[in-house]
């Protein structure tokens, strides 16, 4: 049984880590390798990308504390922003206190479109296309026999009117199709390109784009957490003002788009970190995410907050997560694949379901900070160091440097410059 808790885990230096890692989630070192490596040759890379010249790394970071409907769970985060894997794993850790994470997911069910132009009559049309809707899911259902043994295939078929648009009325055809465990991008879209000659014959139109929806909102994730008031304590912040503090912030984004922007972003940080980590791909899940965030008309927050009967902070998020674990880069991506393991996730609604944990850790690790002391003092000392290394320290100097920085409060370049220079005697190179 993996546990999620790896005490001063921060402390240490990266061999040691790796080392606790293991311990912690019971894997040999073999199974981390990848992240030492950053995993991907490029010849390998050559073969997913065209015109290939190199690689290009980012940090990989592991979230701690994170109990997902029961089970420890230690989440690599793949991300370039501070702050973002220690506030997920502060926030898992208040969570933890109140049962961790419990999380769901919808059947994993995309959308593909099919859009029919050229019809005499765009509500003859629809009922034609209800009326064969049986043989048309049966012609798309065995267009993948791998799938379709693994439980997957098509499920369901609506036909959508446009009245109004640039052009005038068309149809639009969504295929409800069970992808199971892959991202589906591949299997949707087959199968609607395999359609369109048949809706052709039955509309008398012509089909023109066959390709899935991003926003794949038959396919959600849920997740929710309730952290006990006591524990949302800190300095002179009562956890009944952190809490109170936390729901007022979360008002700010229900009511308008603006900050809505910034709030969601707060939820992608940790949603992408998880997405990217495993090599799945973040701009289906970025565009599916702020597209479901604006499905009444208005754009607003993807999470809730609010309290329970007995005075303690709950937290839910729901979004679409089109996310798999058997194709695409997650499949070739050592580093993926070394993520995947490390999770112990089976299926892909297991990864969607962590996933959105992380997505509502960081959320609330967003509001606790901007709703006491402001984000700029956590973000402060990690933002300081980036700082330093610019400047040009190295080694030990970046945390000399950084910390002075932050003693004076004067996070910048030309501070950081004089810092090095001072410290090393040498001209900094511009
Ligand atoms: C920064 O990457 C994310 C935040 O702006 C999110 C938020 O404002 O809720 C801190």
């Amino acid at each position: 049984m993996t546990s999620s808790r790896i005490a001063e885990f921060y402390k240490i230096d990266l061999e040691e880590r790796r080392a606790r890692l293991m311990e912690a989630a019971q894997l040999a070192p073999e199974d981390l390798t990848p992240f030492t490596t950053g995993g991907l040759a490029p010849e390998a890379a050559d073969h997913m990308i065209e015109n290939v010249v190199g690689l290009y790394s980012l940090p990989l970071g592991i979230a701690l504390n994170f109990q997902v409907n029961g089970r420890d769970v230690l989440v690599p985060m793949a991300i370039e922003e501070p702050s973002v894997v220690a506030g997920a794993s502060f926030m898992a850790k208040l969570a933890r206190a109140g049962g961790g994470f419990q999380a769901t997911t919808t059947e994993p069910h995309m959308i593909g479109q099919l859009q029919v132009l050229d019809l005499a009559n765009v509500h003859v049309a629809q009922l034609s296309l209800l009326e064969h809707k049986e043989e048309l899911l049966a012609e798309a259902d065995s267009v993948d026999p791998v799938l379709k043994k693994l439980g997957g295939g098509a499920r369901n078929l609506e036909v959508r009117v446009i009245s109004e648009s640039p052009i005038g009325p068309f149809l639009v055809v969504h295929l409800i199709y069970d992808v199971r465990d892959a991202m589906g991008a591949n299997a949707v879209n087959t199968a609607c390109e395999r359609l369109a000659h048949h809706i052709e014959i039955i509309t008398g139109g012509r089909v023109h784009l066959r390709i899935l929806s991003n926003l794949a909102d038959h396919r959600l994730a849920q997740a929710r957490c309730t952290i006990p008031v006591s524990e949302l304590a800190f300095g002179d912040f009562s956890g009944e003002k952190v809490r109170d503090g936390i729901i007022e912030a979360w008002a700010f984004a229900a009511a308008d788009p603006y900050r809505a922007a910034t709030h969601n972003k707060g939820i992608m940080n940790g949603v992408d970190a998880v997405v990217v980590a495993t090599g799945n791909d973040w701009r289906a899940i970025e565009a599916g995410a702020h597209a479901y965030a604006a499905r009444s008309g208005r754009y607003t927050s993807l999470s809730t907050w609010g309290k329970d009967a007995d005075g303690n902070l709950v937290g839910t998020l729901e979004m679409p997560m089109a996310v798999g674990i058997v194709g695409g880069a997650t499949k070739v991506h050592p580093a993926a694949q070394a993520a995947v393991r490390l999770m112990g996730v089976k299926t892909a609604s297991e990864l969607a379901e962590i996933i959105v944990s992380a997505g509502l850790a960081q959320n609330m690790a967003a509001l606790r900070a901007l709703a006491t002391e402001g984000i700029q003092r956590g973000h402060m000392s990690l933002h300081a160091r980036q700082v330093a290394i610019a400047a040009g320290a190295t080694g030990e100097l970046i945390e000399k440097v950084a910390a002075q920085m932050v003693t004076e409060k004067v996070v910048r370049i030309d501070r950081a410059e004089e810092l090095v220079k001072e410290y090393t005697g040498k001209q900094v190179n511009k």
